[in-house]
């Protein structure tokens, strides 16, 4: 369990641009709403930047390899920071209690954005550099890298028939045959990045994008059977509750929970202040959500009201494990793994 995600901040010297930053509102909302090319990615990004300088707006995210702009840009209604550049690094993170590092995994490729553990036992990684690795938990060793994808790998997960499933900045949904590597299906809905996917109880996959919505597919035929549309932001995390209920987490700041029946908004929860990154759901049944604005809240689902305020990070926080004990354990931009009971 050691690395989740490491981040560096880097705040670096660019010249001003041109730019309205009035506007600059407008141009994200249409980065979302259109097929944008590179050309207009990386204007939009130059205007970010020159706005920051003038300190008119808050921050823009990028995931980027090395300040060359490769792939997307955010922008984040979120008050603790002016401008971060997201970069993922390797050996970056402290843990915050006793916890000792038991086995260093891809130690030398590029940064791990996503994690599964398969039914045999072995550790999937989705990686920057478009890859998925197979580890072997008892020896470390790498048992086989699964090669398709054209962007970095955000999501990961797993079906109940033990297939493994990607999802990435590609805006495709990969399905694989772990026996040899090969490619099984390809999911093809999505307009922008896969940034979650989920298992429904009835075996159902369920993914949440950057186009704002939440598709539940047909894995017969590889077909969409319902597109969820309610989200204003990127859906950055989605879980499924112990009755079954699909949940989501938004870039809108709003944790949706859906009526699969038809489709529709059964509850929205609004607490957060910004982004929410990462859902689960605890032992006892409650949801914990993990945002941009530092916080973790533990929701009563009963009255949409929030149990439980966890203020202890000091940046982003960006992924939420149960772990087998029933602690939460929390990653944050701060660069600390912190476990809460
Ligand atoms: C960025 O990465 C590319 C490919 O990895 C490399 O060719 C280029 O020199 C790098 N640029 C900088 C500024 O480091
Ligand atoms: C670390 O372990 C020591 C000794 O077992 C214990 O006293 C301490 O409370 C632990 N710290 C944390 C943060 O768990
Ligand atoms: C990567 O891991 C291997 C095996 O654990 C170790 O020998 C090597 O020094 C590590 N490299 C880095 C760059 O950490
Ligand atoms: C790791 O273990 C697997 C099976 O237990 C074995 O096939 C493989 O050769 C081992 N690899 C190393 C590097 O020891
Ligand atoms: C992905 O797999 C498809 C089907 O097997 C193949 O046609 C395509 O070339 C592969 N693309 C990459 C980038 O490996
Ligand atoms: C991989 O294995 C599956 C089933 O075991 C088979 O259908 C498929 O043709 C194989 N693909 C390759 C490239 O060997
Ligand atoms: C997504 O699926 C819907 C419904 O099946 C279809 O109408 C639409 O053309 C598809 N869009 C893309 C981009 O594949
Ligand atoms: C896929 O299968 C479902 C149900 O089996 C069917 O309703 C749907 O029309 C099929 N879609 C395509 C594109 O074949
Ligand atoms: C979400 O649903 C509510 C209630 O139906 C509606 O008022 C609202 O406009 C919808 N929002 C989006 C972004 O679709
Ligand atoms: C969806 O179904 C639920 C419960 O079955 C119902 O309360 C709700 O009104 C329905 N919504 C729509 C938009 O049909
Ligand atoms: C969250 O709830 C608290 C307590 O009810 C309230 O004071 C606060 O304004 C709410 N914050 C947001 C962003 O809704
Ligand atoms: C987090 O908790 C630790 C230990 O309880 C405390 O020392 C620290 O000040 C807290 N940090 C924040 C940001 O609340």
């Amino acid at each position: 369990m050691k690395i989740i995600f490491g981040f560096i901040f880097l705040s670096f010297i660019i010249k001003n641009f041109d730019c309205d930053c009035k506007q600059l509102e407008g141009y994200f909302k249409r980065y979302y709403g259109n097929n944008f090319n590179q050309k207009d990615k990386i204007n939009q990004f130059k205007c970010a930047i020159g706005c920051l300088k003038k300190e008119t707006c808050k921050m823009a995210i990028v995931n980027d390899k090395n300040c060359s702009i490769q792939h997307e840009i955010f922008s984040i209604n979120t008050i603790e920071m002016d401008y971060i550049l997201l970069k993922i690094i390797k050996n970056s993170l402290k843990l915050d209690s006793n916890f000792t590092i038991k086995m260093d995994l891809d130690n030398q490729s590029s940064g791990v954005l996503s994690l599964a553990v398969l039914k045999n036992g072995d550790l999937a990684s989705g990686s920057q550099d478009s890859t998925i690795k197979i580890w072997n938990l008892e020896n470390g060793s790498l048992k086989m890298t699964l090669i398709n994808h054209s962007f970095p790998v955000w999501s990961l997960a797993v079906l109940q028939n033990g297939d493994l499933v990607s999802g990435s900045e590609d805006s495709t949904i990969k399905i694989w045959n772990l026996e040899n590597g090969s490619l099984k299906m390809n999911l093809i809905n999505h307009s922008f990045p896969v940034w979650s996917l989920a298992v429904l109880q009835n075996g159902d996959l369920v993914s949440g994008s950057g186009d704002s919505t939440i598709k539940i597919w047909n894995l017969e035929n590889g077909s969409v059977k319902m597109t969820l549309n309610n989200h204003s932001g990127a859906v950055r995390s989605l879980a499924v509750l112990q009755n079954g209920d699909l949940v989501s987490g938004s870039q809108d700041s709003t944790i949706k929970i859906w009526n699969l029946e038809n489709g529709s908004v059964k509850m929205t929860l609004n607490n957060h202040s910004s982004s929410i990154w990462s859902l689960t759901v605890l032992k006892n049944g409650d949801l914990a959500s993990a945002s941009s604005d530092s916080t973790i809240k533990i929701w009563n689902l009963e009255n949409r009201n929030v149990k439980m305020t966890l203020n202890n990070h000091s940046s982003i926080v960006r992924s939420l494990a149960l772990l087998q004990n029933g602690n939460l354990a929390s990653g944050s931009n701060d660069a600390s793994i912190k476990i809460w009971s």
